[in-house]
């Protein structure tokens, strides 16, 4: 099987995750969640989102979060920005790289953003040229690309002009979002060889969510494809609170026991993943959907129990 030696996970959990719980995390517990990611050796994070308060009233923390995580040498933070004023506070909070985001279908755009398409794109021209301006790298996502919520069906070719959009801006690489977890695998073939028809694999990521238990398969086909950016989610956490029925996206662990037993690095200690989400389940207040991080639980759960009947 054709796959790359090595595989980067950019990992969204404290992004992508906490916005879709209803617990409010205290930002403490936040920033223990990220440092946890980072001693797991995870390089790339999306520690938090720059968006209206009012919209994402789980994130509204954003600046305290960017300011108080820290940031070792060679580990890579980024934010979700909407716009120039989400711009603002997070260079002022300390933000290094950016994150935009606009979708495929018009819908999910307007009840995601209350913005058309177009309109989206007229703001990333805004401000995309400020970010790169302040040497703030940017990566773009496209949501919606395998289905909407509200639309259904999407035309893969919005996804090709949109990606091609977001590069010429100056996007370092667009991350293809499967927002609602309903992409196949031949669907995603059919998808990326489209967009690599225009854009190099190195410039373009995967984001599964896996409502239907596609997304490991989805990712198995990218890998395929020559893709080597991976967007996952610590436990499976994750959802986008303007997409209904949206689960959590394709847990981190899942995703980097399958790629390390196939050989293809990643640099992620999978005991010390397991750790930081065991603890942001408790953060939670729920068990976490990763099918590997239940694995493991019960085997340290047994070996305790093990110990225990040894000792007595
Ligand atoms: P709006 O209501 O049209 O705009 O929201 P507004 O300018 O009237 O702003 C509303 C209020 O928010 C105002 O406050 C603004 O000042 C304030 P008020 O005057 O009423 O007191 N505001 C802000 N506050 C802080 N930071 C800001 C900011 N902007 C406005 N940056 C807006 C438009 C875009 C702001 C809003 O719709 C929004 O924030 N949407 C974000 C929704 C969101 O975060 N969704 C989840 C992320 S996308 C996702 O999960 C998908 C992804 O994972 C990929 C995939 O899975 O496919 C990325
Ligand atoms: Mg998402």
């Amino acid at each position: 099987m054709k796959l790359p030696a090595r595989a980067t996970i950019y990992e969204v959990g404290p992004r992508d995750g906490l916005q879709n719980e209803s617990r409010q995390v205290p930002t403490a517990d936040k920033i223990r969640f990220i440092d946890a990611l980072v001693a797991a050796g995870i390089k790339d994070i999306e520690i938090t989102s720059f968006v209206s308060p009012k919209w994402i009233p789980q994130l509204a923390d954003a600046a305290e979060v960017a300011r108080g995580v820290q940031r070792p040498a060679g580990v890579r933070m980024s934010a979700l920005v909407p716009n120039k004023r989400g711009l603002d506070t997070a260079l002022a909070s300390g933000m290094k790289e950016i994150a935009i985001f606009l979708s495929a279908s018009e819908t999910h755009s307007k009840k995601n953003i209350n913005k058309t398409i177009a309109e989206a794109l007229s703001t990333f021209d805004e401000i995309v040229p400020h970010a790169l301006a302040a040497k703030v790298p940017v990566r773009a996502y496209v949501s919606t690309v395998f289905g909407c919520p509200y639309e259904g069906d999407v035309d893969p070719e919005a996804t090709v002009r949109l990606t091609q959009q977001l590069r010429e801006m100056g996007v370092y690489q667009v991350s293809l979002g499967d927002t609602i977890g309903v992409a196949n695998p031949a669907q995603v073939e059919d998808v990326l060889t489209r967009v690599l028809a225009r854009t190099p694999a190195e410039d373009i990521a995967v984001h599964f969510h896996d409502t239907q238990g596609t997304a490991l398969a989805n990712c198995l086909v990218s890998l395929q494809m020559g893709i080597t950016t991976i967007d996952a989610s610590a436990g499976g956490l994750g959802g986008c609170p303007y997409a209904p029925g949206a689960a959590g996206n394709l847990a981190t662990e899942d995703v980097v026991a399958m790629l390390h037993s196939m050989n293809v690095q990643t640099g992620i200690d999978l005991d010390k993943l397991a750790e930081a989400s065991r603890t942001a389940s408790t953060f939670v207040g729920h068990e976490l959907p990763s099918k590997y991080l239940k694995a493991h639980l019960g085997k340290q759960a047994r070996a305790r129990r093990r110990a225990e009947l040894g000792s007595s």
